[in-house]
């Protein structure tokens, strides 16, 4: 079981869980982040080689969450995991996506890699969080206007809560198995947007709508709430992949790594009421 665990991301959505986690059953780690702040926390970030080495130092477990400036990952993140190949790591971790099979673009370049080079490897592919409509654009459109917008029609998404997929990745780290495999990691049903509106509702106490609009609305609404035209282009378009039924699936891939099924997002709506002001 590798010990001296290194999150990259691991102030994120799911690495702030994955430290929780590994607290709670006894495992030392570290956090590389590009604004360090305490001690366990170590300087890193994508875009500087010149840190990796200190970063990885003494390192044998590495989780991976790719920048989010960049989705250049073939040149930006490979160097930087041959410096970790080099210095010692032994198993690595990649958060990839459901939609990105070895070989895609972005994560998929990472995923590629890992097989060809390291060790040890688990590439972990979940499906759209619970937790993107308590942030952002979606908790600031059912705040102001009790609603719900995207381009995915009737199609269905597994949601995953964020936890769930921390709780696989603990796993993939410490587990004294090698895996070198990946999982689709899903929650326990596939639902539509209307179905998350309905379950806000219910939760909320007030109507919140779901709002489908084409992808090209969509792509010009992300564009108004700040994102640059070619990302959110990116972003629509995988609305409409969800629309044609791409995402509409759950999998044991929670259980198989956690021998837990994953929650479901009426108890993640309920654990997080908080987030919406109720
Ligand atoms: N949200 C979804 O529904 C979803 C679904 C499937 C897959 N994913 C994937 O999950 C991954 C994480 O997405 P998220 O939205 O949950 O983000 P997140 O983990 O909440 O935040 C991104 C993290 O990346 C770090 N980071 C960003 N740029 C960096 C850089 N240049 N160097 C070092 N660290 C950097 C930040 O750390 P510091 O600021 O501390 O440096 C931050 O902790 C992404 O690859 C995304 O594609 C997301």
């Amino acid at each position: 079981m590798p010990n001296n665990i290194l999150l990259t991301g691991g102030k994120g959505k799911t690495g702030t869980l994955i430290g929780e986690l590994l607290t709670q059953k006894g495992f030392a780690y570290q956090i590389a982040t590009r604004h360090p702040v305490s001690d366990n926390e170590v300087t890193f970030d994508w875009m500087r080689p010149d840190l990796a080495d200190a970063a990885f130092n003494n390192v044998k477990a590495l989780y991976i969450v790719a920048p989010t400036n960049t989705s250049d990952h073939g040149t930006v993140v490979l160097p930087l995991l041959e410096i970790a190949l080099r210095k010692g790591v032994q198993r690595f971790v990649l958060l990839s996506a459901s939609s990105l099979e070895a070989g895609a673009p972005m994560m998929g370049k990472i995923h590629t890699w890992l097989v060809a080079n390291a060790p040890e490897w688990v590439v972990l592919r979940p499906t759209w969080f619970m937790q993107n409509f308590y942030e952002q654009r979606h908790l600031t459109s059912i705040k102001a206007e009790h609603t719900l917008y995207s381009a995915t029609g009737d199609g269905k998404v597994g949601f995953i809560d964020a936890l769930d997929i921390a709780r696989a990745a603990v796993s993939a780290l410490t587990s004294d198995k090698v895996m070198n495999r990946d999982f689709i990691l899903t929650g326990p049903q596939a639902l539509s947007y209307a179905d998350v509106a309905a379950a806000l509702s219910q939760a909320l106490g007030k109507k919140i709508s779901h709002t489908n609009l084409t992808i090209s609305e969509l792509s010009k609404r992300l564009q108004h709430n700040g994102l640059d035209e070619n990302y959110a282009q990116i972003l629509a378009a995988m609305d409409g992949e969800i629309m044609s039924g791409a995402e509409d699936r759950t999998t044991g891939g929670v259980n198989s790594l956690t021998g837990v099924n994953p929650g479901s997002l009426e108890a993640f709506i309920h654990r997080e009421l908080h987030r919406w002001g109720v």
